[in-house]
């Protein structure tokens, strides 16, 4: 990994959310290019985008799209993957792949979201001259559920974590907490300076430019949180405090063969040392992260007990102390040390990205180790990336 840059996460028809989602796509591509005067762009072999959408501005291939708008060399091909929530993560894992493999020198892997312009998608009609219209949104979630699935399966996705976690013994206050820890690092981190050389600013044609992650609360308290309502059913533990957002954002990362990287001068970030993905049951998505991350560690040789960073990508705060109810050998004192999605915000196809990058820079910052980047996804799957510095 040579090198990164993201937008700031914009919040649910923020800051971010008058900008094409294909624009936004290629903010951060076009940064990257623009870091690096020594590299000629027509050395990049591939961009491989994760979006989860593609039915608004991101539709057919957003990843060539963002090669175009970027102004790279229209000879840089571009491919865009949809594994929902671990969309960018299967970006990662296929230019590291193609790395290994020896296919590629270089190569960017990212992704883009735009939720806060997903759009209203109508079926066509099953009759003619029909009567009434189907609308479904496109935001995030199930939408035109095929009716050959067992209902357990299609239920939200915040439903779905509530049942898991409840059914351990998680409280709202254990989640409510989890909340508070998250946008309080979250905040903490940007008050250091800690992201201000990879998340470049974002001047809409409209309304102010956006520096920071604009969903993070820094008064966010127990007392704060406690008075939100039931998000998924009538006295759930689930709220929207201690649920990720919906967001606006696009991450680029450049990967390449370390003889590139000494071509180019480039210190590299870190090392992708190995990938895996997992299919569990559909309700039972939000636990898909311990197979995820034992699968992944087994191939990278590593033990759970040798990880120094975890970043595990948080969804639902039900979501997160599930995984760690369930698997003791992740040290929760080491997870997510900056905050999470909660806080920083989850426009899907570009958040798995987030994580693998905000593992290195930390690791980076302690001076080395073993990080591990994991996400759990919608229709019953998990990913994680094993790394090393
Ligand atoms: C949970 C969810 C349904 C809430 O949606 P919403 O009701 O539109 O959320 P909002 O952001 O408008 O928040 C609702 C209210 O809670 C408040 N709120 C949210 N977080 C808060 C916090 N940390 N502190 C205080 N108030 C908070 C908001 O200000 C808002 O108040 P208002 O109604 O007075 O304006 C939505 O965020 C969601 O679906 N999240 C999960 C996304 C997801 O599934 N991602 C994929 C996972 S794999």
């Amino acid at each position: 990994m040579l090198d990164a840059v993201r937008t700031p996460f914009g919040r649910y028809r923020g800051g971010l959310s008058g900008i094409r989602v294909d624009d936004l796509a290629a903010l951060p591509l076009a940064e990257l290019v623009r870091r690096h005067p020594e590299l000629d762009p027509a050395d990049i072999d591939d961009v491989v985008y994760g979006d989860t959408n593609g039915a608004g501005e991101d539709n057919r291939d957003v990843a060539r799209m963002a090669v175009l708008l970027a102004g790279l060399p229209v000879s840089v091909p571009g491919s865009t993957v949809n594994r929902l929530c671990g969309s960018g993560g299967e970006a990662v894992s296929q230019v590291a792949r193609g790395i290994r493999a020896g296919d590629f020198g270089l190569a960017v892997a990212g992704g883009v979201e735009g939720m806060s312009r997903a759009p209203y998608v109508i079926p066509r009609p099953e009759e003619a001259l029909t009567r009434s219209m189907e609308l479904h949104q496109t935001a995030v979630g199930w939408r035109m559920v095929n009716p050959r699935y067992p209902e357990t399966w299609t239920t939200s996705l915040g439903a779905a974590a509530e049942t898991v976690a409840v059914g351990l013994g998680i409280d709202r206050t254990a989640m409510d907490e989890w909340a508070v820890r998250s946008h309080t690092l979250a905040h903490e981190a940007w008050e250091q300076g800690l992201h201000e050389d990879w998340v470049v600013p974002v001047a809409p044609a409209e309304g102010e430019e956006v520096r920071r992650d604009e969903s993070i609360r820094p008064g966010a308290s127990m007392e704060t949180l406690g008075r939100l309502a039931p998000a998924f059913s009538p006295d759930g533990p689930v709220t929207a405090g201690n649920s990720s957002p919906l967001n606006d954002g696009a991450i680029a990362m450049l990967l390449g063969t370390a003889q590139r990287a000494a071509e180019l001068g480039v210190e590299p970030l870190g090392e992708v040392l190995a990938t895996a993905a997992v299919g569990t049951e559909p309700d039972r998505w939000s636990l898909a992260p311990v197979p995820a991350v034992a699968k992944a560690l087994a191939r990278a040789d590593v033990r759970h007990r040798d990880v120094d960073v975890w970043e595990v990508n948080e969804a639902f705060a039900a979501m997160v102390l599930s995984v760690l109810d369930t698997e003791p050998r992740i040290d929760r004192d080491k997870v997510n040390p900056h905050g999470g999605a909660i806080a920083i915000g989850h426009p899907l196809g570009a958040s798995m990205p987030r994580v693998v990058v905000d593992c290195l820079r930390e690791l980076r910052r302690r001076g080395g180790g073993i990080g591990v980047a994991t996400a759990c996804i919608g229709v019953g799957q998990g990913m994680a990336v094993v790394v090393r510095v």
